[in-house]
């Protein structure tokens, strides 16, 4: 929540001073001022409607409540950035890697190779930019209890000297329940900006729901917090310009024909239109993965194949790599 400070008040200008004391005191937030009526506002602080509206209007634009042209939101997107996965065909489904500023889903069964991309993405995101990285560290949200830096450390070791520096640059978050993920997740806002977090990932998103919300009578209740952590996610992709990456389980589906397979991604309507990207992972012969882009709103549907080799993500098998 944004609250009323000092330095927001010095923003409203031709604004008395006596007036933003009065503000100050009623503690409102910005939100809370951007969806006020002129005539509330006016009455509860005792001026005229036109000042209120002025309030109202300031706080919206401090907010960034305002349209964009379509030209504007193509510069947005065009300054957003893109960590390489290690794999030239899957960076390419996705016109550059994965992005920032949006969330991406692995779905995929056991053994599909969704840990070991979220592994590999935790080094590359520390990768200089012109090596498709941002310079920047991961935060890796661990429901599943997987998380392992011995492995990190090894495919790191292939291709950077400094793996300690590597491990130092990687938040890990190791949670039981979905209230201890989801009071982790309400700590990013903090903790991006001051670690200079590019990547939170939370492997995986299903699990707490899945084993905490269990019968019909608990869907609702379930499908709500499902519904306010997305786009809480959301929200902490979009103003601090992250990549979210969540993996996701798959169950058998309830539409045959909606995902083509027999299959679809646990966690159901609430979760399902929130990715920008969705990914199914699935196994093929030996190390080969097969990773199929479905529903992207900027992306056509591709598959492409992958390796998760023992030096990590790659197009060959084994992957012949050099140092960076
Ligand atoms: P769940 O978490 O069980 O749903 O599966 P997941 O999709 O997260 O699977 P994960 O990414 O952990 O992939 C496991 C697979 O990666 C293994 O079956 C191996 O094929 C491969 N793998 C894991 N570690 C290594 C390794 O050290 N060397 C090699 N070559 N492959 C590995
Ligand atoms: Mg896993």
């Amino acid at each position: 929540m944004f609250i009323v400070e000092q330095t927001t008040m010095i923003q409203l200008e031709g604004i008395e001073k006596e007036l933003l004391k009065k503000l100050e005191q009623k503690d409102y937030s910005l939100g809370q001022l951007s969806l006020m009526s002129e005539k509330e506002l006016a009455e509860d602080l005792e001026i005229e409607e036109e000042l209120a509206a002025l309030i109202i209007q300031k706080a919206q634009e401090q907010l960034g409540i305002h349209p964009y042209t379509a030209a504007e939101f193509l510069e947005i997107e065009r300054r957003r950035g893109r960590i390489t996965t290690g794999s030239e065909e899957f960076d390419s489904m996705l016109n550059g890697g994965i992005w920032t500023g949006e969330i991406t889903e692995l779905v995929g069964s056991f053994s599909s190779g969704k840990t070991q991309l979220c592994f590999q993405l935790c080094i590359n995101v520390q990768l200089p930019k012109d090596l498709g990285g941002l310079e920047g560290k991961a935060f890796f949200i661990d429901t599943e209890r997987t998380f392992s830096p011995q492995r990190i450390e090894e495919i790191a070791s292939f291709r950077i000297k400094n793996t300690k520096k590597v491990l130092d640059n990687i938040l890990v978050a190791p949670t039981s329940n979905t209230d201890i993920m989801l009071a982790y997740i309400n700590q990013l806002e903090k903790i991006i900006p001051e670690e200079n977090i590019k990547l939170v990932i939370i492997d995986s998103l299903a699990a707490h729901f899945r084993a905490e919300f269990i019968g019909k009578n608990r869907l609702v209740e379930r499908q709500q917090k499902i519904m306010n952590l997305a786009e809480k996610l959301v929200e902490i992709a979009v103003d601090h310009d992250v990549a979210i990456v969540v993996t996701n389980q798959i169950i058998a589906a309830i539409d045959q024909f909606l995902y083509g397979s027999g299959e679809e991604p646990a966690l159901g309507f609430a979760w399902a239109h929130r990715p920008q990207q969705r990914i199914f992972l699935r196994k093929s012969r030996g190390s080969a993965r097969i990773a199929r882009l479905f529903d992207s709103s900027r992306f056509p549907d591709r598959e492409i194949l992958f390796y998760v080799t023992e030096q990590g993500i790659s197009d060959t098998s084994p992957a012949s790599l050099e140092f960076y």
